[in-house]
């Protein structure tokens, strides 16, 4: 991971980049900026990414594995910002599937987009944004209340360049484990102790469509376990759900 980089002073987003060079690229390439235009997050939305101040990047991956498993490797990739953070003495949760949060505010996103063909992988582009030096001002309008940064919940500045080393070799480390070896049971014993949705009362969105329940667990298929009462219990895989507090 990380052997070929592309790094841009300004883009209008890592992963249009990414899925523009991911064909003819080799696995493990970085498409890195210090600024994005344009930067994309899940569910349509936007994601802030001023100058200098985070870690905006999108790694191309060419897994020959079950499209249907994708959304592991984004459950790798929010492990591995955990355990970066963890690294530097900053601790932080893991908001099902692939937020990481401090102080139940967001630090980080993933945002994985995949392109296959007859069941085949093409390539898988794990897109990361972590709030590392943002201000407080960066967080306005809808974002005010949801958003933060290690800066900002720690009160200390912190080297981007250090996490990112952090973040890449906790990375490699579990996804290669993954792929040689099948082993998912690493990332799922850190989303499952760093869960900050097990045992809590959440509303799961999809679409139109509202729900309450209390998770009760992550499957081993890293799948979110919900009890909606009267032992119903059911198993959301990541896809378009929106999970909040009640
Ligand atoms: C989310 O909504 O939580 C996902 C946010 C993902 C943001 C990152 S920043 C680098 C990469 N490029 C993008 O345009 N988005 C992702």
């Amino acid at each position: 991971i990380g052997r070929k980089i592309y790094y841009f002073d300004t883009i209008d987003s890592t992963n249009k980049k990414a899925k523009e060079i991911a064909l003819e690229e080799v696995e493990g390439t970085i498409v890195i900026s210090e600024e994005q235009t344009l930067g994309r997050g899940r569910l349509g939305r936007g994601w802030v990414s001023p100058k200098g101040k985070g870690i905006w990047m999108s790694i191309i991956l060419k897994p020959q594995i079950d499209p249907m498993k994708v959304a592991k490797i984004t459950q790798i990739g929010a492990a591995a910002v955990s355990l970066a953070l963890e690294d530097l003495d900053i601790k932080s949760y893991i908001k099902w599937p692939n937020d990481i949060v401090i102080n139940r505010k967001k630090v980080c996103g993933i945002l994985t987009e995949m392109s296959c063909e007859l069941n085949m992988i093409n390539y898988v582009i794990m897109g990361i944004g972590i709030n590392v030096n943002l201000d407080k001002q960066d967080f306005r309008g809808e974002i005010e209340n949801v958003g933060t940064s290690l800066k900002v919940e720690t009160g200390k500045k912190i080297s981007r360049k250090k996490l990112l080393g952090l973040f890449l070799n906790r990375f490699e480390e579990l996804y290669t484990s993954f792929i040689n070896k099948d082993n998912f049971e690493d990332t799922l014993k850190i989303c499952r102790n760093k869960s900050i949705l097990i045992g809590k009362e959440v509303r799961i969105i999809k679409g139109r469509d509202e729900k309450s329940g209390k998770v009760v667990g992550i499957n081993d298929e890293g799948e979110l376990l919900v009890d909606y009462g009267e032992n119903k219990v059911e198993n959301i895989m990541s896809g378009e759900v929106s999970v909040r507090g009640l």
